[in-house]
């Protein structure tokens, strides 16, 4: 058939554009009727706590996802820089995912120990006295501001709704303590969740102010976590290639 005969009928270059497509589609979409989860189990990985729950809404409020990604991508030179490359479990519970197209700041995936709380809290008041070519905003009032945490149960109520496995039964608190452990089925069980973000705050202290919860407590207790959940030392170096 010459070409020019599909070109001049737009009828049959419908049709065979509609094959073409297809398989294409079919070859994406059947097989995800035959698997029931599209992300690989990776032991670590859990929901925030409800500190961290607050201080990532906060990261929303700010907009830090406009200046600093979340996603180090499998190539050389991100590997080098950042640290292993981001697994699709590491934002499974993350609603919206932060994985960000926007660099104007370092990616932030790995950002958890890297420095120390008390780092963190005067970078966000004066990112110049610490990093003198900065150039990201201030965020004085962080520090100033009481953190509300009336709403955090609602918060993860709302989550949960997304798929999250905060537990409001005994049943989904036990199934958490089998897939997690004690310690974080705890922390995921919203009937505790404001005395569990004021004892987090409380024992850990992120802010450096004791006896008060500001928005640095949270945002600090959320930057810290970022990346920390999987123990990559565990793993070689071709233990993920699996999934690929
Ligand atoms: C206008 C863009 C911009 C915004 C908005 C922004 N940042 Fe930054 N951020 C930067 C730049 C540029 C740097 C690199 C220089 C520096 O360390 O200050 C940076 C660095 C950082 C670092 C150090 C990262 C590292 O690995 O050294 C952290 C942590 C950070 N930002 C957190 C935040 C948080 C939290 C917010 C929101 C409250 C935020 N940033 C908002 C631009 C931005």
């Amino acid at each position: 058939m010459r070409h020019e005969h599909i070109e001049t009928n737009s009828g049959l270059m419908i049709l065979l554009i509609l094959a073409v497509i297809s398989i294409g589609g079919l070859v994406e979409i059947v097989p995800l009727f035959y698997i029931n989860d599209t992300i690989e189990k990776v032991e670590g990985v859990r929901p925030n706590t409800p500190l961290e729950v607050r201080g990532r809404d906060l990261y929303l409020r700010e907009g830090c996802y406009l200046c600093h990604s979340q996603q180090i991508r499998p190539f050389r030179d991100e590997w080098l820089r950042y640290g292993h490359y981001s697994l699709a479990a590491e934002s499974q519970y993350d609603h919206p995912f932060q994985w960000g197209s926007k660099r104007t700041g370092p990616d932030l995936a790995r950002l958890g120990g890297k420095y120390s709380n008390q780092w963190h809290v005067q970078h966000l008041i004066a990112p110049r006295s610490v990093v003198p070519q900065s150039i990201m905003p201030n965020y004085p009032w962080l520090l100033t501001t009481k953190l509300d945490y009336s709403d955090v149960a609602d918060r993860m109520r709302a989550l949960r709704a997304t798929g999250v496995p905060y537990s409001l039964t005994q049943a989904e608190y036990e199934a958490n303590v089998k897939k997690f452990g004690q310690t974080v089925a705890d922390q995921l069980d919203i009937s505790q969740a404001e005395a569990n973000l004021l004892k987090e705050a409380r024992d850990k202290n992120f802010d450096g102010i004791a006896g008060q919860v500001t928005e640095m407590e949270a945002l600090v207790a959320y930057l810290q976590s970022l990346g920390t959940m999987v123990n990559f030392g565990q793993y070689n170096d071709d233990a993920f290639v699996k999934f690929r």
